[in-house]
């Protein structure tokens, strides 16, 4: 149990993503939050606020406990159109060309995967992110994609 402060408590619930560096746990009664803990989850938050239309949200920062409570994000979709749409790797340095896009673009034939190339380049070129897999993007409830993971 965490003690924002008087009158707010953050309960951590169940695990639910982690990587080599950092866990991320949903939170009792805030099905829109998660906590993440782990490395650099502090100087990460810093960068998300930043870029606050590309990142999640931030809602809580602990320095003392070390663990960050940011937006949820839902990745499953991301990951399926990833796969579906995404080749090759060195994405980040792929997306500066422009026959890059172009060799993606001759594969799809419907606006939501062109959408999604577009705004997956948007995403990477904007945050500048270097580490891009399938398990470091997700939507928000609004449907904008977003960058969850920007330490280096
Ligand atoms: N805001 C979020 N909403 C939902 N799930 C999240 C969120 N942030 C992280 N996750 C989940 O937790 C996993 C680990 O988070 P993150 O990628 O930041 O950690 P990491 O240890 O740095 O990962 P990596 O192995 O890529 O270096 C993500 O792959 C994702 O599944
Ligand atoms: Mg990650």
């Amino acid at each position: 149990m965490t003690n924002l402060n008087d009158d707010q408590v953050y309960l951590k619930g169940e695990l639910i993503g982690e990587g080599l560096h950092k866990k991320v746990y949903s939170i009792i009664n805030h099905e829109d939050k998660v906590i993440k803990v782990g490395r650099n989850v502090i100087e990460e938050v810093k960068k998300f606020q930043n870029l606050p239309d590309l990142t999640p949200k931030v809602f809580h920062i602990d320095e003392k406990e070390k663990f960050v409570v940011v937006e949820k994000l839902y990745v499953e979709r991301f990951k399926i159109m990833f796969k579906k749409n995404i080749i090759g790797k060195y994405i980040e340095v792929n997306f500066r060309s422009k026959s890059y896009l172009r060799r993606l673009l001759r594969k799809v034939n419907n606006d939501e995967d062109i959408n999604f190339i577009y705004e997956f380049k948007n995403v990477i070129i904007t945050t500048n992110v270097k580490d891009i897999h399938e398990n470091n993007f997700g939507y928000d409830k609004n449907g904008v994609l977003k960058c969850l993971d920007l330490v280096d």
